[in-house]
């Protein structure tokens, strides 16, 4: 697996404008209707990392990669047997790139409601929360990054998955995944989970 990052702020507009045209008119349709620039700039950047990142893993030339979406929206790269995810938060954009299923979440550290980890937290993970610092972010990153591995986004139930992180090794209660913080930059929490 291959990780790649960029942050939107070193990107220019010129940037910005020639990376908006390389998209296909679908994902053009969906960056108009974002409605905040933040969020128009990461999609944008996303489109281009995610381009370059499966150019470089698979020797195809990034204006000729073309994606499709799953029915859940999970994005994949036609006739290519390769799987890769993307997550965008704050300035930072991260693709994962695997020759198995992927996912990837990226979240700014920031202040957050803590009570929100009892949707999606069981106790376990819960007592976890409350006794590390950024054990918040590391459990909803890692939730984040097996739903979209599996490709059904949040949509499924948040608690049939939990995570037992201990100094050594993250665990997940599904058998057959591969779990793993990643060290992007300070400030942001990163993980994947990669099927086995
Ligand atoms: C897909 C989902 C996981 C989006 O997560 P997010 O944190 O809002 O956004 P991220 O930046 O991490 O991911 C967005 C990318 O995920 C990808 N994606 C969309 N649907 C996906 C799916 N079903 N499976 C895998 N990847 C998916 C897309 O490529 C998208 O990027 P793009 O719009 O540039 O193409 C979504 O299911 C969701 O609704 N999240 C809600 C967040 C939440 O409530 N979290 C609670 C804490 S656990």
């Amino acid at each position: 697996m291959k990780i790649y990052s960029c942050n939107i702020s070193d990107i220019s507009s010129s940037e910005f404008t020639e990376w908006f045209e390389n998209m296909s008119n679908s994902r053009k349709e969906s960056v108009k209707k974002l409605l905040i620039p933040q969020k128009q700039k990461s999609k944008i950047a996303a489109d281009n990392l995610c381009r370059n990142a499966i150019s470089d893993c698979c020797g195809i030339s990034a204006e000729k990669i073309e994606f499709g979406t799953e029915k859940n929206g999970k994005p994949f790269a036609k006739g290519l047997d390769i799987h890769f995810n993307i997550s965008h938060s704050g300035d930072l954009v991260v693709c994962a790139v695997s020759d198995k299923e992927i996912g990837i979440d990226i979240e700014k550290i920031r202040n957050i409601n803590p009570r929100v980890f009892e949707k999606f937290a069981d106790k376990k993970e819960a007592e976890y929360i409350n006794s590390h610092k950024n054990g918040l972010f590391e459990i909803w990153t890692l939730k984040e990054a097996y739903f979209k591995c599996i490709g059904t986004g949040l949509g499924a139930d948040i608690k049939n998955v939990s995570f037992d992180i201990t100094e050594s090794n993250v665990k997940c209660s599904e058998k057959g995944f591969n779990c793993l913080f990643r060290k992007i930059a300070d400030g942001y929490i990163c993980s994947t989970c990669e099927r086995n």
